[in-house]
């Protein structure tokens, strides 16, 4: 697989805002990564054959992060309607984008695992925190508060993501693997730009890092028992536990508060 062309935590503000909110860099970054691909991983990697028990944690956790990147389409895509100006609207059109092929590979990875109805098997077995914070997310988007739907979005919930498919990705089956570190590469890009237009806004008003202290503060604690249950559906250890907080803290770290 080829990185990104440009690694878009490296460029300046600046730079991040008049490059990375266009089609013409969405383009250039995913086809790198996606050419060769069928439904996210190369059609040569084998499948490897796993315990029942295994198997079904596997579709646990699989469901789940269809449950977390339905979130995240439809997040995108609302966000699309109270974002402030029209080249933050074509972002969030990128992202909507790839919001829809990460839930499209991952359905698919349930169905090569034998899933025979994706839909009912993820309703089933759904965690009920994801669900509360999906609900949130869209409560934001709804009654417009453009800053909190962005952070709830773009930083908690895409650096969740990013931090558990990363971790996952370490001790998954190759398939699996493969289809997790190409979500991972549009996720970072995600948050990128979470981060890039709330920096702005807590520079240019201070209310705006009061507000969004709360929206964590209120959303911690479902970020935390999501990320038990997966922990526990993966067999993570206890290092791999400490790994996984502190990669994700580094997002919130880097607005300017932990
Ligand atoms: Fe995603
Ligand atoms: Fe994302």
């Amino acid at each position: 697989m080829v990185d990104t062309p440009r690694e878009v935590h490296d460029l300046e503000p600046e730079a991040f805002r008049r490059e990375v909110r266009s089609f013409e860099f969405w383009f250039e970054a995913v086809r790198g990564y996606l050419d060769g691909l069928h439904y996210g991983h190369r059609p040569e990697t084998p499948e490897v054959e796993s315990s029942d028990e295994d198997r079904d944690r596997l579709i646990t956790v699989l469901c789940n992060y269809c449950v977390g990147e339905t979130a995240a389409l439809e997040g995108a895509g609302g966000l699309i309607q109270i974002a402030p100006n029209r080249a933050t609207k074509v972002f969030l059109s990128t992202q909507a984008v790839d919001e829809g092929r990460h839930l499209e590979v991952l359905i698919h990875r349930l169905l090569e695992l034998g899933v025979a109805n994706p839909e009912e098997e993820i309703a089933c077995r759904a965690n009920r925190s994801l669900m509360d914070f999906r609900s949130r997310v869209l409560d934001f988007v709804r009654s417009g508060d453009w800053s909190s739907a962005l952070f709830a979005q773009n930083v908690i919930l895409e650096s969740m993501e990013f931090s558990v498919f990363q971790m996952h990705a370490q001790r998954a089956d190759p398939r699996t693997r493969e289809v997790l570190q190409g979500i991972v590469k549009d996720e970072r890009r995600h948050i990128g730009f979470g981060e890039n237009e709330l920096g702005a806004r807590m520079r240019d008003d201070a209310r705006v890092r009061v507000q969004l202290i709360d929206v964590r503060d209120e959303l911690d604690s479902l970020v935390l028992e999501t990320f038990q249950e997966t922990m526990n559906q993966i067999h993570a250890d206890r290092a791999d536990r400490i790994e996984l907080g502190r990669d994700y803290l580094s997002a919130v770290e880097r607005l300017g508060f932990a």
